[in-house]
């Protein structure tokens, strides 16, 4: 059977976003009309996925509440005659079965993932950060195209990278290939953060992993890294380092990395998604293009 699970990782405090996160959670956000988390799981839904288990915490239950079906708001409008507005709760009857767990204390994003092992069990399994949303609108097939190269090549770690400009390297973990990179690459290792001079490549890991659950043992092993987390990249290394089979899969030029961890691509993801609008675009870049010639 092929792999259509997806553990989310939604747990984190969201400290880079403050006060904006200070009693909702950054998967929240909106970037043009959906919440963050509505256009990870379309993604998700569009690449085969139909579980998807979300890691929650504390202060996170507008998740759960808003991927429930809401059986009084559907009423209500229907009976108003609001079948624009009702069209917008279509993403509650997709196709999806949703499971919860906790991460009780955030000790990481490895941790977060280990948090799934119960649930997941010795399955293949998909992990999507729920931060960051790949390609405007979520128009993407990234996880579909890593779950075949997954099956048909009995890989151990697939891993999603980006190319970025040389001197950001050292904000991101940045993948060592081995031999020439195309589309799909051999993995040799993976460097967190390096320094620009030092970085084997610009390609950045990009939030989307598809895992062999031996990565559960792996992570299980971890001490904590970095800030006293259960890093997600550590266990990866640990697996590579152990003859393990890891390929990269390098995203599209269409298909950028929108990461809402922080105010900067916050705000770009923001400004890309309400351009796209079919609505209000137009009438939004005719006022940024009035606001930057205003001397
Ligand atoms: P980040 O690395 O951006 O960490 O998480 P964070 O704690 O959310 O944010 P800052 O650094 O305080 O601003 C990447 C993804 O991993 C999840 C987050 O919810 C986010 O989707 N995560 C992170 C967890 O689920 N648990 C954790 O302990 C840490």
């Amino acid at each position: 059977m092929s792999i259509d699970i997806a553990v989310v990782p939604v747990a984190g405090l969201g400290t880079r976003l403050l006060p904006a996160t200070k009693s909702q959670p950054k998967e929240m956000l909106p970037v043009g009309r959906k919440p963050v988390a509505q256009h990870v799981v379309e993604e998700l839904a569009l690449s085969g996925i139909g579980r998807l288990l979300f890691v929650t915490g504390k202060g996170k239950h507008s998740i759960e509440n808003h991927f429930d079906t809401d059986g009084d708001l559907i009423t209500y409008l229907r009976e108003s005659g609001r079948e624009q507005a009702l069209a917008e709760l279509d993403f509650e009857r997709q196709e999806m079965e949703y499971f919860y767990t906790r991460q009780r204390r955030q000790l990481g994003l490895g941790h977060a993932v280990l948090c799934a092992a119960p649930l997941v069990g010795k399955q293949p399994f998909v992990v999507a950060l729920g931060d960051s949303i790949i390609g405007l609108n979520a128009q993407s097939d990234i996880v579909a195209r890593m779950t075949a190269l997954f099956e048909t090549t009995g890989a151990d770690v697939v891993v999603a990278f980006e190319e970025v400009p040389r001197d950001e390297v050292f904000r991101y973990g940045i993948a060592k290939p081995r031999g020439s990179v195309d589309d799909v690459f051999d993995l040799e290792s993976l460097i967190e953060k390096p320094a620009v001079d030092e970085a084997p490549s610009n390609l950045a890991v990009a939030a989307r992993y598809v895992f062999n659950p031996v990565i559960f043992d792996k992570l299980a092993e971890t001490r904590p890294g970095k800030g006293g987390e259960i890093q997600l990249t550590d266990a990866i290394q640990t697996i590579l380092s152990e003859g393990g089979k890891g390929l990269g899969v390098r995203l599209h030029p269409h298909e950028r990395r929108y990461d809402i961890g922080n105010f900067g691509s916050y705000f770009r993801a923001f400004v890309d998604f309400a351009l796209a609008d079919p609505q209000f675009g137009d009438g939004l870049r005719e006022h940024i293009q009035a606001l930057l010639e205003r001397p």
